[in-house]
């Protein structure tokens, strides 16, 4: 079994901020850093710290060495990835006092997927093999129905939502990841009624599982056997992001292993819990052995 991360990576250029910048007003931050980011990076991270082989694809820019390192460093397989003569993808990240994110994404490298590209990667996968996709990367429903028609598991993160994600067959779908948000976008129900957008995807995508994260109010669960729910378990916020891509990372090792659908949420939930308490995007994301203090 390997696992496909197909996905962006990002510099992440974060200010602390006493609040969000409003519109037409300048504030100055206090205090500025780069991170290593990405929500594919971070996914294919927080895979391989919870102990997933994973492979990465994606395109870096003439700046991107420091993304490959950081990748190779927490043990993802980086031979698939290619260099382009552009910048990498980047953002403008604001976190205000308590914690909250406001992200600017600018996709550089990220958007220089070909098809020779996607199956030149996707060659490398089959059967048994799981392919993980998020929304910051060009021809995402090329990459979803290649892999489909190879019989690789698709996982999907619509995430950031916006209209490519209109554009792609979502029935080849096996797993979706989804924040309240993102699933209030697709099903057009509030994001107030979270059982209710599950019913929704149960409908509409009946063979597909579904994990539905709603921050510290925890998270579901909801395949064709059974539909649970997992708590937060409570942490002081430094900066939420990467908390997702966390969770996710955490949810994926335990669905492609031996562990009950329970046990997985609730490692995603630990972990997530512990991203959330440190800054930056891949370098909150904790190891395995980090979850154990957390009861
Ligand atoms: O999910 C967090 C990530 O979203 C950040 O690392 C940033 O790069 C954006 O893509």
């Amino acid at each position: 079994m390997k696992v496909l991360c197909f996905g962006s990576m990002n510099l992440d250029y974060v200010y602390s901020l006493d609040h969000i910048v409003a519109p037409g007003e300048t504030i100055s931050s206090s205090y500025q850093e780069i991170f290593v980011g990405g929500k594919g990076l971070n996914q294919a991270i927080a895979m391989a710290k919870a102990g997933l082989p994973v492979w990465h694809a994606g395109i870096t820019g003439t700046d991107g060495e420091i993304l490959l390192k950081t990748l190779r460093e927490n043990g993802v397989n980086t031979s698939l990835i290619r260099q382009e003569d552009v910048r990498s993808g980047h953002t403008i990240i604001q976190v205000d006092g308590n914690g909250q994110n406001s992200i600017i994404l600018f996709g550089g490298a990220n958007q220089c997927i070909t098809s020779e590209y996607i199956t030149e990667v996707l060659g490398e996968f089959g059967p048994r093999d799981m392919i993980l996709l998020q929304n910051e990367i060009n021809r995402l429903d090329e990459i979803i129905n290649s892999a489909a028609s190879r019989g690789i598991k698709v996982v999907l993160n619509p995430s950031p939502f916006d209209g490519n994600i209109g554009k792609c067959d979502l029935s080849k779908v096996g797993l979706f990841l989804v924040n309240e948000v993102e699933g209030a976008q697709i099903s057009g129900i509030s994001a107030q009624k979270p059982e209710q957008i599950l019913d929704w995807f149960a409908v509409h995508y009946p063979e597909a599982e579904v994990v539905l994260t709603l921050g510290s109010e925890g998270a579901w669960y909801s395949g064709v056997e059974k539909r649970c729910f997992q708590k937060a378990f409570f942490t002081k916020t430094v900066d939420t992001t990467a908390a997702g891509d966390t969770f996710s990372g955490y949810f994926l090792e335990g669905w492609m292993t031996e562990r009950s659908v329970e046990e997985s949420l609730s490692r995603a939930a630990k972990a997530a819990s512990i991203a959330v308490s440190r800054k930056g995007a891949a370098p909150s994301i904790p190891l395995a052995v980090e979850l154990e203090v957390l009861q």
